[in-house]
């Protein structure tokens, strides 16, 4: 009589009952793991979210105002979010598509450019680039979704 039980969810590490695991991940490290990937997912998700903030909150400040930093902030954070996600893809058995990463990380080092650039300067956001950096990051959600 086999001592396995099937749990429906990833069956081959956690068939075994007795403490052994066939050389495999320790399913609380595969648990632990996926939460941390999720955790990075949620983050990345909320920085798309605040970069489009970004772009309201510019359009409330004055005419002469100056890039806000968090174009800056948020930019980071969705590449080390991304970079991240990417990097952590054999641990999290994900197959992520090595073009489209690569061309969003383009795209999100255009807007950071520009976003470090303007706040370095301290001289008036010019008219177009609120728009431009926001557009881009329109651009980056499109491929995200649906580049399959
Ligand atoms: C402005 C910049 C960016 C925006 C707005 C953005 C947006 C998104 C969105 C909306 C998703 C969810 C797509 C879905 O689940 O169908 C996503 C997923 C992802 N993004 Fe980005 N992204 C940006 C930059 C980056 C960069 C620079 C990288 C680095 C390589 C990256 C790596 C990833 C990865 C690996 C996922 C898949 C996460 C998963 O489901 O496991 N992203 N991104």
């Amino acid at each position: 009589m086999p001592r396995s039980t099937w749990t429906g969810y990833w069956p081959a590490r956690t068939a075994r009952t007795d403490g052994l695991t066939h050389g495999l991940a320790d399913p609380r490290e595969i648990v632990l793991v996926e939460f941390v990937r999720l955790l990075l997912v949620f983050l990345h998700l909320l920085g798309m979210a605040l970069l489009v903030g970004m772009f309201l909150v510019q359009r409330r400040a004055a005419a002469d105002a100056p890039l806000n930093k968090g174009w800056l902030h948020v930019a980071a954070l969705q590449l080390i979010t991304g970079l991240a996600l990417q990097l952590l893809a054999p641990a999290t058995d994900q197959d992520y598509n090595g073009m489209k990463l690569g061309i969003k990380t383009l795209i999100l080092l255009v807007i950071a450019a520009l976003a470090l650039v303007y706040v370095i300067r301290r001289v008036p956001a010019p008219k177009w680039l609120p728009p431009s950096l926001v557009g881009l990051v329109v651009v980056n959600v499109g491929i995200a979704v649906f580049w399959t």
